[in-house]
C-alpha cells in the first residue's frame, strides 16, 4: 500500500473502544460520552479488518483505545490475531496499554505472541498519578507492570511530557526505567480534543527537556527504530533507551508508515487531520471482502501529508476529535 507520497503502509492501529477505566487530562475531558455499545464492530469483525490488512501488506498491529484491554472479551482477538504472527504475514503484534488490567491479562498476551507493550505513566508518584488520570492507583498500574515484565514482556513507558505536572520527575523515570529494563518514550502532548483548560499550560518541547536530560544522563544517539515515531537514544548509564515523540518540535510525518482504525470501523489516514473513510459498509456489505480492500486503497490514495499541529494561546484544538477515539 504506497501512498501518494510514497510513503509504504505497513503498521495499522486499531482501537478496539474508545472506552477507558482512566480520564487522564491531556486525553480526555472530565466528561465525556463514550460510543454506544450497538454501534462498534465486533471483535469478529475486526479480526476480519485486519486480516485484510495484513493480506495488503501491513506487517504490524497495535492494539490502542481508550483501553483496549477494558473491551469485554478482548482477548480472543489477540489470540486470534497472534496466529497472524510469522507465516501469516504479521512481523508484530503488540498493544499501548494504561497498565490497569495487565495483571489480569499479561499471560495471555506473552501466550499469544506478543513480545512487547507500550504501557502509559506519566508520574511516579501516587497522588500525582491520581491527579493526572482523575482517580487512578498508581500502584494497580505498577503491578500490571511488573506482571507483563514476568510474563517476559518487553516493556516501554510512555510519558507526555507535561509542564508544571511531572517536568521534575524525568530523571526519576529514566532511572526507574534503567533500573527495571525498560525503554522509556516522552511525548509532546498534541492538541487534540477540548479538554477544558488551554493547551499551552501544560505544554512542554522535548528539546528542552533532552537539554536537561543531558546535564544528568550521557545520551548516545541510536539509529535504533521501531517503525514507530520516536527516536531514541540509549542511556549509557542504565544501558536502557530514551525515545522522544516530537510531532510539535521536529515533526516526523515525513517517514509515516501508519493509519489507524476506529472501534466503529472508521478508517483515519493521519492521527492529525480528519481524513476518515467508512470501512463498516463495506465490511457488512461484502463477505468477499472486496469492497472493504478496495476501500482501503481509495483510502491510502488520499493520505494526507502530515498534521498541522500548533500550539498557541487560546487557540482551538487542532483536531475535534479526542486521541482516545483513534487511541493515538
Ligand atoms: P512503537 O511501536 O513502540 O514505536 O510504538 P508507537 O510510538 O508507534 O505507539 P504508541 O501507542 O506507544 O504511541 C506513542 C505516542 O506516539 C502516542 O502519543 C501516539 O499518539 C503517538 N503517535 C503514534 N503515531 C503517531 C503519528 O502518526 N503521528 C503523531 N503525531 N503521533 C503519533
Ligand atoms: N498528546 C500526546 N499523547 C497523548 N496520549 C493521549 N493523549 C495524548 C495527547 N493529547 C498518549 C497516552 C498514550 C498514548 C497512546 O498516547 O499517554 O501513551
Ligand atoms: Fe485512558 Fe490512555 Fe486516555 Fe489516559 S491517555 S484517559 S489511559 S485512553
Amino acid at each position: 500500500m504506497l501512498d501518494p507520497f510514497g510513503r509504504k503502509v505497513t503498521y495499522l492501529r486499531v482501537s478496539v473502544t474508545d472506552r477507558c477505566d482512566l480520564r487522564c487530562v491531556y486525553c480526555m475531558a472530565e466528561e465525556m460520552h463514550f460510543l454506544p455499545k450497538a454501534d462498534l464492530l465486533s471483535l469478529e469483525e475486526m479480526e476480519r479488518l485486519c486480516r485484510v490488512f495484513v493480506a495488503k501488506g501491513v506487517k504490524k498491529i497495535r492494539l490502542t483505545g481508550g483501553e483496549p484491554l477494558v473491551r469485554h472479551n478482548v482477548q480472543s482477538l489477540i489470540v486470534n490475531l497472534g496466529t497472524l504472527i510469522g507465516e501469516g504475514g504479521l512481523d508484530e503484534l503488540t498493544l499501548t496499554t494504561n497498565g490497569t488490567q495487565l495483571t489480569k491479562h499479561a499471560e495471555t498476551l506473552a501466550k499469544a505472541g506478543m513480545r512487547r507493550i507500550n504501557v502509559s505513566l506519566d508520574t511516579l508518584d501516587g497522588d500525582r498519578f491520581a491527579a493526572i488520570t482523575r482517580g487512578g492507583r498508581l500502584a494497580q498500574v505498577l503491578e500490571g507492570i511488573m506482571a507483563a515484565k514476568s510474563a517476559g514482556l518487553s516493556i516501554k513507558i510512555n510519558s507526555v511530557a507535561l509542564k508544571g505536572v511531572n517536568d521534575h520527575e524525568y530523571d526519576r523515570l529514566v532511572e526507574w526505567c534503567g533500573s527495571h529494563g525498560f525503554d522509556l518514550c516522552l511525548i509532546e502532548t498534541m492538541p487534540m480534543g477540548d479538554i477544558h483548560s488551554d493547551r499551552t499550560e501544560q505544554y512542554l518541547p522535548l528539546s528542552d527537556v533532552r537539554r536537561r536530560l543531558e546535564r544528568s544522563w550521557t545520551l548516545q544517539v541510536t539509529d535504533y527504530r521501531t517503525g514507530g515515531p520516536a527516536e531514541y537514544c540509549t542511556v549509557a548509564e542504565t544501558g536502557r533507551r530514551v525515545g522522544f515523540i516530537t510531532p510539535l518540535t521536529h515533526n516526523f510525518c515525513e517517514s509515516c508508515n501508519r493509519v489507524r482504525v476506529t472501534c466503529t470501523g472508521t478508517l483515519y489516514m493521519c492521527l492529525g487531520q480528519d481524513d476518515a473513510h467508512d470501512l463498516r459498509i463495506p465490511l457488512r456489505a461484502d463477505p468477499t471482502d472486496a469492497h472493504v480492500s478496495s476501500a482501503i486503497d481509495e483510502a491510502i490514495a488520499h493520505k494526507p501529508k502530515g498534521h498541522d499541529f500548533i500550539i498557541e494561546r487560546d487557540s482551538k484544538p487542532g483536531i475535534a476529535r479526542h486521541m482516545s477515539v483513534t487511541g493515538g
